[in-house]
């Protein structure tokens, strides 16, 4: 009898699986909601709830126990499942057992890469160069692809303007326009050309919204943003992302001015589907609902469901407040049927769109493109572009290798695979990791090589291996000591309240120092440290972030000059912790300081009086300037700005002006400069920052030329949101074109 209504039900699965998933009888675009209001039509409210929910595979690691529930059309994603042979299995028990045969949707987190790592996501935002990170991104999808993976939650997009947050190494650094621009490239790397092509995963735009303004850096804290700042700064990268297509969104884990992100109308309703008119799915964090209730904001779990549901988080992820919960909310009346089909009916829109029903399938045969020789290729090219020097005094880098007889190559980073890797990453492989060590080796020969660890891993506090180290260093032409975090000191629940170099690293370095010879200090972290003394040290430094599998051949490029480096801040550096935050999008105060006005702490004599201090917006100890400024980055050639003119000095409404100038390489090394267009909109409705980045151009400048750069500036391009609306206001804009947000050549313009 079971049997006769098991084969019954199969039956009709197969018979409605292939009604859907003929491709001769496939409807264009608009027929996607004709079959999605078919298949809704169908399905029992039990189905729908399972839509709804995302099931983790390390909460039920019964196997017969998960298909049961996927048979049971009780799951509509997982997470944390994947291999191409289980996920084939999975979804051969979805669409060939389950009543309704509607395909799952599996996601993982590929952050900066699958198999082949790519530096951190603040990394690759230091290359200012949003082709090689769409290509980065197009290879994580490849890759992940391969593994049955059909979505991944990624880009991380939060702007952030506290280093001492740990998931700012996950995301594009502190500027809207920046971060923008590379929400754009991820989304279609990930997305690939076709959302139907084997490759192409579904995209997640995270957290929305404002996760990244934790009070204190300290994850998962509340946040305060005013709707100018989360409309001007915070939204500006999920545009981006919504406008390149993105197909799901994730909401966050913080508290926003008082309404949890997880259950905020506002954010979710009003301005993601209302103001841009997104049609696909927002899935919650990890969690994030049931800490509705946390935070205060809900009496249980199924005011939490309640909650989340009616503020339009669609898909609930490993946590099961919706699964238990939804009915009894209907015959409550405290949700909507109405509100559940919404839900059900954008879930299933992003997978026709992603041609699940098609093709619920992954090929075997694709997993060997893991590791392509061509995908290493990349990452190092990525991790080169990514490394930023900020010092180099008196021509110590590059090293001639053929001059060189020896170096000491030093430090906790220096052969430390997994932390080069660094955060969010589950399935990188360690062992093909290419670390400093191994191919500064390759290049100079293991002869020429005095390795000594000095310390063992970055909290190390231990000074036995000090006289080993120095000994090496005394021995040898130059010092190249590898610094930093290791990879568990950033990312998610990794936030620091000090944010200097952890361990005994600053000792060493002084003790280095102190033997005259070259010091080359490369420092390889989750995030922007306040190295300010270690610069002082270093004769020359370069910064390579958590660089990936390939850090070490892309950090032998750049030492031993195989390529200059080029990439540029994407994140402002303190400092010291105290002076957070400190970000060059910054108001300008009624007091702004100069060199003339700050008063060091330690020139204020004993006797002073108080009105004699200046009166100005400094600190006595660190003054008024960051260590250094965003958008800045030196290379082995000097580059120097000229030219700059305008179109016109004025702009009408909805008119555009165009800004030029010229680069000129006048040093001797054919390289890449990244020109920024700043503006500053003088006085506003509401006060306006000293500067904003309104574009840039990664150039490629053979030494002895130059080069035209041109961009065109649109009214549109000047709006920004008053707390009313969103208008570009008359009045006088000043303009610059140059190397950081710092320096450059400066106009005016106004508009009518
Ligand atoms: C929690 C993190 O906040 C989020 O970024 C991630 O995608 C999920 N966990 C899934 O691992």
């Amino acid at each position: 009898m079971k049997t006769t209504r098991l084969s019954l039900t199969v039956l009709l699965a197969i018979a409605l699986f292939s009604s859907y998933s003929c491709k001769s009888t496939m409807p264009a675009r608009n027929g996607i909601e004709v079959r999605i209001d078919k298949l809704l039509a169908q399905m029992t409210l039990d189905e729908k709830i399972g839509q709804m929910s995302q099931l983790n595979m390390g909460f039920i690691p019964d196997t017969a126990q998960f298909k049961k529930a996927v048979r049971d059309g009780r799951c509509g994603s997982l997470l944390n499942f994947f291999g191409v042979k289980q996920v084939n299995e999975i979804q051969r028990v979805a669409v060939e057992e389950s009543r309704l045969g509607i395909p799952l949707i599996i996601g993982r987190d590929v952050i900066h890469g699958y198999r082949t790592v790519f530096p951190i996501p603040l990394g690759m935002a230091a290359s200012w160069n949003p082709e090689i990170v769409k290509k980065a991104f197009r290879i994580s999808a490849i890759e992940a692809s391969t593994q049955g993976i059909k979505w991944t939650f990624a880009p991380m997009i939060d702007i952030t303007w506290d280093p001492r947050w740990g998931r700012i190494a996950e995301g594009c650094g502190e500027d809207p326009y920046l971060a923008s621009t590379l929400a754009t490239a991820m989304v279609e790397g990930i997305q690939g050309e076709s959302l139907t092509d084997p490759t192409s995963l579904a995209a997640c735009a995270k957290h929305y919204v404002g996760y990244g303004f934790a009070e204190a850096g300290r994850d998962y804290n509340t946040t305060y943003i005013t709707e100018p700042v989360l409309r001007n700064v915070v939204l500006k990268p999920f545009k981006a992302a919504k406008d390149a297509g993105v197909l799901t969104f994730m909401s966050a884990f913080n508290d926003l001015n008082g309404i949890p992100t997880s259950a905020n109308e506002f954010t979710l309703k009003q301005i993601l589907r209302k103001e841009w008119g997104f049609d696909g799915f927002v899935v919650s964090d990890w969690g994030s609902v049931p800490e509705l209730i946390n935070h205060g904001y809900a009496t249980d779990e199924k005011d939490a469901a309640a909650k989340a549901i009616n503020a339009g988080v669609e898909m609930e992820m490993a946590t099961t407040t919706y699964f238990d919960n939804i009915k009894a909310l209907l015959n409550e009346k405290k949700i909507t049927m109405e509100e559940i089909d919404n839900a059900v009916r954008d879930i299933l829109r992003v997978k026709f769109k992603l041609g699940l029903f098609d093709n619920p399938y992954t090929d075997p045969a694709a997993q060997k493109k893991l590791l392509d020789p061509s995908f290493l290729e990349h990452a190092r090219t990525v991790a080169r572009q990514s490394t930023v020097m900020l010092k180099n005094d008196n021509g110590t880098l590059p090293l001639k290798e053929d001059k060189i007889s020896s170096v000491a190559v030093i430090g906790p980073l220096a052969d430390s695979p997994r932390d080069q890797l660094g955060t969010w990453c589950f399935d990188g492989s360690v062992e093909s990791a290419v670390t400093p060590l191994k191919a500064i080796r390759d290049v100079l020969g293991e002869n020429k090589v005095r390795y000594v660890e000095g310390l063992q891993y970055s909290r190390d506090k231990r000074t036995a291996m000090f006289d080993a180290a120095l000994d090496a260093a005394r021995r040898s032409d130059a010092i190249l000591f590898f610094a930093g975090e290791e990879w568990v000191l950033s990312g998610e629940g990794q936030s620091r309240g000090e944010i200097n170099l952890p361990g005994a690293q600053s000792e060493l370095i002084s003790e280095l120092a102190k033997t005259g010879k070259p010091l080359v200090i490369v420092v390889m972290a989750g995030r922007p440290l306040a190295i300010g003394d270690e610069l002082k040290e270093a004769d020359a430094l370069l910064y390579a972030w958590h660089g990936g599998t390939m850090a070490g051949p892309a950090l032998a490029d750049l030492i031993f000059g195989k390529e200059s480096p080029s990439g540029k801040l994407p994140v402002t550096f303190v400092k010291g912790s105290g002076q957070i935050p400190f970000y060059y999008y910054r108001n300008n105060t009624g007091r702004p300081a100069s060199k003339e006005s700050w008063t060091p702490m330690d020139s204020i004599s004993h006797e002073n009086q108080q009105n004699s201090l200046g009166y100005k917006s400094f600190h006595l100890d660190y003054g008024y300037t960051p260590l250094l400024p965003f958008g800045y980055g030196l290379s082995y050639t000097t580059f120097s700005y000229s030219d700059l003119n305008l179109s016109s000095q004025v702009m009408d409404t909805n008119g555009s002006i165009t800004v030029r100038a010229k680069v000129a390489n006048t040093g001797g090394w054919d390289a890449d400069e990244i020109v920024q267009l700043y503006i500053r909109d003088r006085v506003g409705s509401i006060t306006r920052p000293i500067k904003e980045l309104k574009g840039y151009r990664r150039l490629h400048i053979m030494h002895g030329e130059s080069a035209d750069v041109e961009f065109t500036l649109n009214y549109a391009d000047l709006a920004f949101f008053n707390g009313k609306e969103t208008l570009t206001e008359p009045g006088a804009f000043d303009v610059w074109i140059g190397p950081n947000s710092d320096e450059g050549l400066h106009s005016e313009f106004s508009v009518k």
